[in-house]
């Protein structure tokens, strides 16, 4: 979705600048073109030879470059662009946009341009806490900009606090959400269950099973990269938390299946990606369970059927992991749980999808129609997956306009 989107990158004279060259890298990886803006006081932190050589474009560092591609530079930059990027966002910056002045190359492209502005400040502590820049910022934001609050952390003066850049998965996942805006699920709730339950046995253990999750949170990034809201609902993984999306932390399917139904009605779809347990311990042990000869028998019983009982009127899409006969079992689980989709796949084939980042699945509708995939990246089955759900859902309903 970044895929030739025009992206105006500014960036300012802060330490962090070093770390807008990830950005520029990893936005010209995905097939965006990265046109960078710096500032004087950023060329005191990093050359722009390394943005040309990384973004493969000219950049821009002055007003009036007669050498530039681009005829009245602010000008052409700002109508190309689809999102502009501040990132890091000095003190500075922030002000000079608040107050609307115009004397450097990025704050006239801002002040030129109707694309969204995004901008992730990076400062120290005090200077991003102080009244002055949180009245700036919320001036900023109440105008549209968008803001990708700084982190607390390691800071360039040797202490410790809020201020440090976000994290660039955040800010390119912001770019991503913003750039999705207006899309086919613009208006939808989407939720979506994700990684493998956790059912205690004693307090340090637990039965459960290989998912990774990742398979979950690529449909929960998708859907908010296609204009939805979303609700993650996730099982303990390793992934990090996306940014732009609700997440709820569950660990035990009696605990997801309660954030589900607290969520159900308001959903228009929900994709249970989740590996949830099919058997529990029927009781937990208080304390940990001593290491005996004898040995240890553990009396399971089954988990509540989350997707099987939750009703609804959403889009219901179920995950069917198999090790035979897959489109026999899948479409019988079709059935049984009442689905309008289920995404299955045979985890005894060496790419079956557990922990990779690929995965190769059979989508079945309730027509009976089996639509098997080639093995493509999970973040690619996600949209194949969210492309039939879209058909699915029930036409927005249209506002009737108003009786004089
Ligand atoms: O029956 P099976 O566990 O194979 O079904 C898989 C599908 O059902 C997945 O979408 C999974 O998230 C969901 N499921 C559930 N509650 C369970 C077990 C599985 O919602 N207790």
């Amino acid at each position: 979705m970044l895929r030739n989107k025009t992206i105006v990158l500014g960036i300012t004279g802060g330490i962090a600048a070093y770390k807008a060259a990830e950005i520029a890298s990893q936005l010209t990886q995905t097939g965006a073109n990265v046109n960078v803006i710096m500032t004087e006081e950023a060329l005191q932190f990093i050359s722009p030879v390394t943005f040309r050589a990384l973004a493969g474009r000219p950049v821009v560092t002055e007003m009036f470059d007669l050498a530039s591609e681009f005829s009245i530079e602010h000008v052409s930059l700002a109508k190309a662009a689809d999102i502009v990027v501040i990132a890091p966002a000095t003190a500075n910056i922030i002000a000079k946009l608040a107050a609307g002045i115009a004397d450097d190359i990025l704050c006239c492209t801002v002040l030129a341009t109707e694309a969204p502005v995004l901008i992730a400040p990076a400062m120290e502590t005090n200077m991003y806490t102080n009244p002055i820049t949180r009245d700036n910022l919320a001036k900023l934001k109440a105008r549209g900009f968008v803001i990708v609050d700084p982190a607390t952390g390691w800071l360039a003066s040797g202490r410790e606090g809020l201020g440090r850049l976000a994290d660039i998965n955040d800010i390119i996942g912001s770019i991503r959400q913003v750039l999705g805006r207006g899309g086919d699920l613009a208006g939808r709730h989407i939720v979506v269950t994700a990684g493998g339950s956790h059912e205690p046995i004693d307090p340090v253990r637990y039965i459960s099973n290989r998912s990774s999750g990742k398979m979950g949170y690529a449909l929960a990034e998708a859907a908010r990269d296609r204009g939805a809201k979303v609700t993650l609902i996730t099982a303990p993984t390793s992934l990090p938390e996306p940014v732009g999306i609700d997440v709820v932390k569950v660990g035990t399917a009696q605990e997801m299946r309660r954030a589900v139904e607290n969520v159900a009605s308001r959903a228009d779809a929900l994709v249970m990606a989740a590996a949830v347990a099919d058997y529990r311990p029927i009781k937990a042990a208080k304390d940990k369970i001593k290491k005996g000869k004898a040995g240890l028998t553990l009396r399971m019983e089954c988990t509540p059927d989350i997707l099987g009982t939750v009703k609804g009127k959403f889009v219901k899409v179920g995950f069917a992991a198999e090790s035979n006969n897959l489109v026999e079992n899948a479409r019988e689980k079709l059935r049984q749980k009442g689905l309008a989709l289920i995404v299955a796949n045979d985890i005894t084939a060496n790419d079956s999808g557990f922990g990779s980042d690929t995965n190769r699945v059979t989508i079945i509708d309730r027509k009976g129609k089996v639509d098997s995939l080639p093995l493509l990246p999970k973040r690619e089955v996600a949209d194949r997956v969210l492309d039939r759900v879209v058909v699915l859902l029930p036409k927005p309903r249209s506002r009737r306009p108003k009786k004089l």
